[in-house]
């Protein structure tokens, strides 16, 4: 590690959740859906009623930010209606409670689940979805603006679009409906649009809000460099999760609408005779590690790819760059701790060659619901005891480590690791 390295006074080292994964007792999309390993969401980790302890958590972690969605369903119990009064409270004193422990919140504003009705509507492919957003967000920003700066308006559109309607892994579990696809993101792009002015009417006053989505990006390769159909693959797997994706948002005048892009990063995936050799796909952990495959429980871990997206991401798009996600799924913290460490060592490289990097954000603060996976992958920084009602938090290694960084570089401290 660089042991000369530091960090600006102003850089966030955060961790991220969003609500459906550990609030529990939501009302959307997944409140009825059982996965694979006979988890749901209806508890989750109880974040609802435990979150004060859980910001004591993330003081403990030393921590100095805290990415986090607020779900539309609980506000918005009809279209256009007005925002529920005690729900609201609830999040302005979370809100109120980061303050107090010296955290920043970032808000997401939709992260992969929607109310009833605009289920009801077709969701995304419904372009009345797009004004409700937009007034959903109006009232939102009008009563948060004193608490909230920045904004995440949409957390990985390309995720959600893929998985509700060409892989068929996230309700309403379509397959291979391209066009579908396309629509949902070219209408997540216009609300994009519309949240962002909401936001910039309602912030006159306090510090002047920043505003991006969270792109998910992934490393697409051929296996074997010289397999033409694997590199047309993943050219196209590019093209269609990546460059259109991010285009759709931020090409030519769209850019205006953010301030910053920020990035979810979990590494590559490199296709083998139109196989994805991931854990994820279906790939044996057995035939991956006679390929000299790196993996977490889901995606091959790449931290090179990390530090030359950022340079490339910055090139393509000239706005500064949050990590909005970054973490492993495993039980080997030894393997999860080197992970970090390498991927926090592209990071300082990145930063040192000039990309304005602003914040940090760990996936995540805790175990919790991964949506279809339900609770079998472990990413959190607390590990949390799904089999006692208590629902119990202890502080993993990971955690252990994460503080460290986070400490020494928020004191301003040389960063060795
Ligand atoms: C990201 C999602 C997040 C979580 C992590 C592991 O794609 O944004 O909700 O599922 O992956």
């Amino acid at each position: 590690m660089r042991p000369d390295c530091k960090f600006s006074n102003g850089f966030l080292w955060g961790t991220a959740t969003s609500a459906t994964q550990v609030e529990g007792h939501v009302n959307n999309e997944w409140t009825d859906y059982v996965a694979a390993d006979g988890g749901h969401c209806r508890i989750a980790c109880n974040h609802y009623h435990l979150y004060e302890k859980d910001v004591q958590l993330m003081a403990g972690l030393g921590v100095n930010a805290y990415r986090m969605s607020i779900e539309w369903s609980r506000l918005q119990p009809r279209p256009y209606a007005p925002l529920n009064k005690s729900e609201l409270d609830r999040y302005t004193h979370l809100l109120d409670c980061l303050v107090a422990a010296n955290v920043t919140p970032m808000i997401v504003l939709h992260h992969f689940t929607n109310p009833p009705w605009v289920t009801q509507w077709g969701g995304w492919l419904n372009p009345a979805t797009i004004p409700a957003f937009a007034d959903y967000v109006t009232k939102l920003a009008a009563v948060l603006k004193e608490r909230v700066f920045l904004w995440n308006t949409f957390n990985e559109p390309d995720t959600y679009a893929s998985l509700t309607y060409l892989l068929g892994a996230f309700p309403p579990f379509r397959k291979w409906h391209f066009r579908d696809y396309h629509r949902v993101v070219r209408h997540m792009a216009q609300a994009h649009l519309l949240a962002s002015d909401a936001i910039r009417r309602h912030s006159n006053g306090g510090r002047a809000p920043e505003i991006g989505i969270a792109k998910n990006w992934t490393v697409f390769e051929a296996f074997h460099p010289l397999a033409l159909w694997d590199r047309a693959m993943a050219g196209l797997s590019h093209h269609l999760f990546n460059r259109f994706v991010a285009n759709s948002f931020l090409a030519g005048r769209r850019r205006d609408a953010s301030t910053y892009l920020g990035l979810n990063y979990y590494g590559r995936t490199r296709l083998r005779n139109f196989q994805a050799l991931i854990p994820i796909a279906g790939a044996p952990e057995a035939r991956l590690n006679e390929l000299g495959i790196v993996c977490d429980d889901m995606f091959e871990r790449h931290p090179p790819g990390f530090g030359k997206l950022m340079k490339r991401l910055q090139r393509l798009y000239r706005l500064p760059i949050y990590i909005t996600e970054h973490g492993t799924a495993s039980t080997d913290d030894n393997f999860r701790i080197q992970d970090l460490d390498r991927h926090l060592f592209e990071l300082r490289g990145a930063m040192d060659d000039g990309v304005d990097v602003r914040g940090f954000f760990y996936w995540s603060l805790m175990d919790n619901f991964e949506w279809h996976l339900g609770y079998t992958k472990k990413f959190g920084l607390m590990s949390v005891d799904f089999n006692d009602e208590l629902l119990p938090r202890k502080m993993t290694r990971v955690g252990e480590f994460y503080r460290d960084v986070c400490t020494a570089a928020i004191r301003g401290a040389p960063w060795d690791t």
